[in-house]
Order: C-alpha cells, then sequence, then structure tokens
C-alpha cells in the first residue's frame, strides 16, 4: 500500500525503515521525505510507523542472567 503518493513511499519502504533502525516521523520524513509535499499522509504515516514499531519490539524484555554465559 503506498501511503505517501507524493514521494512514492509504501508501507512495505516504512517497515524495511524501521528495520535500519528508524524511530519517529521526524527520521522517516529525512529518509524518504514522508508528508513534505501535499501533507495529507502524516496521520497514515504516523499510524504505519507506529505499527510497525510495535511489531518490531518484542512484546516482553529480554531477560538475562548472569549465569547462562557460565559454562
Ligand atoms: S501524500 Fe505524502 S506529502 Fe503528499
Amino acid at each position: 500500500m503506498i501511503v505517501c503518493v507524493c514521494n512514492n513511499v509504501s508501507e512495505r519502504k516504512i517497515r524495511q525503515a524501521v528495520d535500519d533502525g528508524v524511530t519517529s516521523m521526524s527520521e522517516l520524513r529525512e529518509e524518504y521525505e514522508v508528508g513534505t509535499c501535499c501533507g495529507k499522509c502524516h496521520s497514515c504515516a504516523k499510524q504505519v510507523l507506529r505499527e510497525c514499531l510495535a511489531d518490531a519490539r518484542p512484546t516482553r524484555p529480554i531477560m538475562f542472567h548472569p549465569n547462562a554465559l557460565a559454562a
């Protein structure tokens, strides 16, 4: 699905950006110029970014046990 028509940015491209470390709309704007033309995509892009970030984050904290490295 195309999120930003003006700059041809798809949901897939946003997902890839998140995988590459993008975590905010300002970073997305810098990277792909999302929302920099007509601005109509801003809320949709924000929603897609939020969903991608939620998918990328683990649902539970990663637990580290110091004895796990002891052999
Ligand atoms: S649709 Fe994204 S700036 Fe116009």
